[in-house]
């Protein structure tokens, strides 16, 4: 049987040509920020990718290893045939071990990534389709708020939403709260949520796996600088920056920063204008959040869900969580 495989693309005004007003917006800031949303450009993809394979990066490890434990437990979870919806089409190496159990057990099984970037939706969804002929694609290339809204429209079919990869974890408590409220307004008493989470733990297991031995980490950090030299003809050198990333633990977050090493004037000519550094001085470039049990259960409760089933890795250190609306 021929796999079917439907794309459908909008606009993404709201990305383009906000780079340079959230930029000038950031960098004039006090203190300075940049959004970890810019981090993924070509060699920013690339350099996560790297991260994932990293000893120190324990997230896709334990998130694969409780995956490959307990898929076909969650696809047993799941109402017969029901429509997997993925959040970001990332690497779809940790899906294909729940798209193989949904294959297994259901009679049809359709998959939607929702991703911002064509190329990676069509890679993802060119990949999949030739591994599985028999799996009904349909990605869509926007927002996710926005994709969501026209795939759960008018769809008869129990739907599960998926966020893997503890993603959540760049947005606030509050903005996580928000974000999963409007997703829960999407969805009927019959869909369902699937949500990876990283769970608080030491600092010394932490900051190592945002401050790795090889410096990839460093490089995906100081590659949003690189990012700005080109697309904004920054003058930014890297040999002036450091990377650093410590544990909040009161916030319960990681927190990456990139550090002047001295006082210097940087000349971003997209922004007409240059950047002043002190020595010390930090751009907050990444927030990371780590949950307790306790604030999963929250995160549910106020967005409108309960928690109904949780999976975690042999140390406890990543979780995966079933989600049902209230
Ligand atoms: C993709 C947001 C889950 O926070 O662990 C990895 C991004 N930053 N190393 C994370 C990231 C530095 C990652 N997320």
């Amino acid at each position: 049987m021929e796999a079917t495989t439907k794309t459908t693309s909008s606009t993404t005004i709201e990305l383009t040509g906000s780079f340079e007003n959230d930029i000038l917006s950031g960098l004039t800031a006090s203190p300075k920020r940049l959004s970890s949303v810019y981090f993924y450009d070509e060699k920013g993809s690339q350099l996560f990718e790297e991260i994932c394979d990293l000893d120190e990066y324990y997230l896709t490890r334990k998130e694969t290893e409780i995956l490959q434990r307990s898929a076909h437990e969650i696809i047993d979870t799941l109402p017969m045939n029901t429509h997997l919806v993925e959040l970001g089409s990332g690497s779809s190496r940790k899906t294909r071990i729940l798209l193989e159990a949904a294959l297994a057990s259901f009679d049809e099984t359709r998959y939607s990534p929702i991703d911002v970037s064509v190329e990676i939706l069509e890679q993802t969804s060119n990949d999949l389709s030739r591994r599985y002929p028999d799996l009904k694609i349909e990605a869509v290339a926007d927002r996710y708020e926005v994709g969501l809204e026209k795939l759960l429209q008018n769809d008869q079919s129990p739907d599960c939403v998926m966020w893997l990869g503890s993603s959540i974890g760049n947005l606030t408590r509050q903005e996580a709260t928000l974000f999963m409220y409007k997703v829960r307004q999407e969805l009927g008493p019959e869909d369902s949520f699937l949500l990876g989470v990283d769970l608080r733990k030491n600092a010394d297991i932490l900051e190592p796996a945002y401050d790795d031995a090889r410096g990839v980490t460093a490089a995906f950090n100081l590659n949003l600088l690189t990012r700005i030299n080109r697309e904004l003809g920054g003058q930014f050198q890297h040999e002036q920056f450091q990377h650093k990333a410590i544990y909040n633990d009161t916030e319960g977050r990681i927190e990456m920063y990139l550090i002047s090493l001295e006082d210097q004037d940087v000349w971003i000519e997209g922004l007409d204008r240059f950047i002043s550094f002190s020595k010390d001085e930090k751009i907050l470039t990444e927030y990371s959040y780590k949950y307790s049990q306790t604030e999963i259960k929250t995160l549910a409760e106020l967005s409108g869900f309960r928690v109904q089933k949780q999976w975690f890795d042999e140390n406890h250190w990543f979780s995966l969580n079933f989600f049902k609306p209230i």
